[in-house]
Order: structure tokens, then sequence, then C-alpha cells
């Protein structure tokens, strides 16, 4: 780790062990164990491998920073710090904090008062909410210096439409080829979005999940086999399995020259893509253990808080049969389900088949430039 991101952790404000504001749906939704802010170390570790894609900011007075799905948990001060780590000490910078209506707010209003209360030096932050989605123009034309989206872009605008897919089938690669033609749909839309809001030479950092073909893929397979035991032991009915659609398309990198050649007027690649594939810090805590029954236990909990907090919503939804508003509030029943889900998901954590493999996710980090002499209309007309 370079002293640069060491310097940044300690600039960044502690993770919060325990929550004291509980509102907000979608996974961004403050629901006890598993609250995306206290499950999203994984994510940050990611964005420590993303230094070299921070432009140079010096001689730069004022900037206007828009954070494309912030999240209600920290890692959007992890960001900031890394953008101002390569501006003057005198810069003054307007940070706007985007997310959907219903994330937890007031997490994010919490973060923002811990961030200036710890900030020390000369540049000044000017910070603003943004509630609504990212797939409206959210910006006037042309003000923002820079865009960043954290594992955000790959949330389809639109919870695709059900896919048969039986228990026996490998779920993920089904299921991304189902909602491939969205995806590239949808990814397209945001970066012509995003060219009408950044200023020509402005920079978008965007950090995406994607799908390696070759990666190990413990929490689905996991994930799977637990709602297949529901299944199986009738927790949940064969329209509960078949409404269950994850809204999340992790494109290929060759999806992602597919769609930068369809924006190629618009966004330039000063300096290629890469591409990381990393484990959950949690596998890192148990190999270095003595791999006890309590180090597995803490291991799996580390897992099961992970990806609990991405797909919580998307099972409540497929338990309400693929509809449903106030997913943050499952009803008992669902919370019971919930509960025998995770149970199993831990189970097949630790099974025999998996305790030993890596759990692995691959995010691939880049920086697009907007290309100066491309008029906002054409912009818009390739919505
Ligand atoms: C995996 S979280 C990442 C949060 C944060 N950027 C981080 O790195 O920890 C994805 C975020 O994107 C937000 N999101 C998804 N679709 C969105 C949309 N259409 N408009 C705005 N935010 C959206 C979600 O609410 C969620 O907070």
């Amino acid at each position: 780790m370079s002293s640069l991101v060491s310097h940044l952790d300690l600039i960044v404000p502690p993770e919060k062990a325990t929550h004291t504001h509980s509102t907000g749906p979608d996974t961004t939704s403050n629901a006890g164990t598993f609250a995306y802010a206290t499950n999203s170390a994984f994510q940050r570790s990611i964005y420590q491998k993303c230094e070299p894609y921070v432009p140079d900011l010096k001689g730069l007075k004022t900037i206007t920073v828009v954070d494309y799905g912030c999240g209600p948990g920290r890692n959007w001060t992890y960001g900031l710090n890394l953008l101002l780590s390569r501006a003057d000490e005198d810069i003054q910078y307007q940070l706007v904090l985007n997310d959907g209506m219903k994330t937890d707010w007031k997490e994010v209003a919490q973060v923002v008062q811990d961030y200036r209360a710890g900030q020390c030096g000369r540049q000044i932050g000017h910070f603003a909410v943004l509630p609504g989605t990212f797939y409206d123009q959210i910006m006037p034309d042309r003000t923002v210096d820079i865009g960043m989206a954290w594992s955000s872009f790959h949330w389809l605008e639109r919870t695709p439409p059900p896919m048969d897919i039986q228990p026996n089938e490998d779920y993920y690669t089904a299921w991304q080829a189902n909602i491939r033609s969205q995806g590239l749909e949808d990814l397209t839309k945001l970066l012509c979005l995003r060219a009408r809001e950044i200023k020509p030479g402005g920079h978008l950092l965007v950090v995406i999940p994607t799908t390696p073909a070759s990666s190990v893929k413990v929490y689905w397979e996991a994930f799977l086999e637990a709602f297949k035991r529901c299944l199986k032991d009738g927790t949940i009915t064969p329209e509960q399995w078949r409404a269950f659609r994850a809204p999340f398309f992790q494109p290929t990198e060759d999806d992602l020259r597919q769609i930068l050649t369809t924006v190629r007027d618009l966004w330039h690649l000063p300096i290629p893509w890469a591409y990381h594939t990393l484990a959950h810090p949690a596998w890192k805590t148990l190999q270095d253990s003595e791999k006890t029954q309590q180090d597995y236990e803490e291991y799996v909990d580390g897992i099961a808080g992970f990806f609990m907090a991405l797909i919580r919503d998307v099972l409540v939804r497929a338990l309400r049969g693929g509809e449903g508003i106030n997913l943050e509030c499952p009803a008992a029943n669902e919370q019971s389900i919930l509960q025998q889900v995770t149970t199993r998901f831990r189970e097949a954590v630790l099974s025999e088949e998996l305790r030993n493999k890596r759990p692995e996710s691959c995010w691939l980090a880049m920086r697009l430039v907007r290309k100066h002499g491309v008029n906002i209309l054409e912009a818009k007309a390739n919505l």
C-alpha cells in the first residue's frame, strides 16, 4: 500500500460499529446487521487501487465534483480525499452527493458532518445532497469538473422482467446473459447523460463490478445453494424463486468495448482501464488466523454481511412476487425467511465445497475524459 493511501485512510472518518440512524430502503438501507454502511469495506479496498486514475487538479481554484450513487457509507470520503490529494492546498470544491430518493440520507448527512469536523488544512469544501435517479440529468449542462461512480453504474434503471432459471442452472451466468442488452443500453445512457453534465475536458471516474470468466463466484454459489434449499423445503414458493431478479449488470471487457465504441464521440480513455480481482478482506484475515471455529465464524460474518447488504432488498422484493415498496421494512414472516436464507448462506460458505475457495469479486476501474467539440444536442440525441 502506498504512503498516499495510508495517509488517506487516516483522514477518513472511522466506520461506525453500530448505527443510530435508521431510515431508507434499497441495498443502502440501514438494515441492522446488513446495513450497507457497515458492510462496504470490501468496496473501499478496491478504490485504493484507483490512485493511477485520479487526474491532476493542480492549478484549479474551484471544482465541482459529483458522486453518483454515493451510498450511505463513508466510501465517498475516500474518493474525495484521493481527488484532493491531487489539488492545490487552497482549492475550493463543491461536492454533490447523489443517490436514490430512498437512501439513508440521515446517514449521509452524518458522514458529511463527521468529515467536515475532521478536516484540517486550507482546502474548503461545500457539500450538497441530491436525491434522485442518475438515469436523469441531475446537474445543469457542462457544470461538473469530475464525476465519480464508485460501484454504482452497474445498477439497471429498472428491474428486468423475470426469467425461468431452473434451480440446477448457473443462475449468475444465465441471468447476466438475460439482462445483457438492457445492461448495454443502460450503461450507454448513463455515459450520455454524464456527457451533458461534465465539462469538455472534465473527468468521469468509474469503478464497476465485472464478470470475469475465471473468477470463483463464492457468494453467488452460496446464495443459490441457500435459496435452492429454501425452495426444496417449501420455505419459499416457486413463484418467489422465479421472482428473484438482481438488477445488476456486470459488464465484461467486451461489453465495455462495445459501449465505449458507441459513445466514442463523447468520451475518450486517456489510459487503459484496469481489471482487479480481489478477495474479500475477511478471507485474508482467515488465512492469517489459526482457522479455529471462531475464526471461520468471523470469516462468514464478513462474507454474509457484504453479500446480504447487497441483495437483501432484491430478496424482499422476490418474496413479494417481484413487486414492492418499503422494501426496507420486511414483515415478520419475510424477516423469518431472510433469516433462514442467511443461515443457509452461512452454512453453504462453510461447506466442504466452498470453505477453502477464495471469495473473489472483480472490478474494472477507468477514467473517461469528456471530449471537446461534440455539442450537447448530439449527446442528447444519443439517449
Ligand atoms: C453498491 S452501492 C455503492 C455506494 C458507494 N458508491 C460505495 O462505493 O460504497 C450502489 C449505490 O448506487 C445507488 N444507486 C443505484 N441506482 C441508482 C440510481 N438510479 N440513481 C442514484 N443512485 C443509485 C444505490 O442506492 C447505492 O447506494
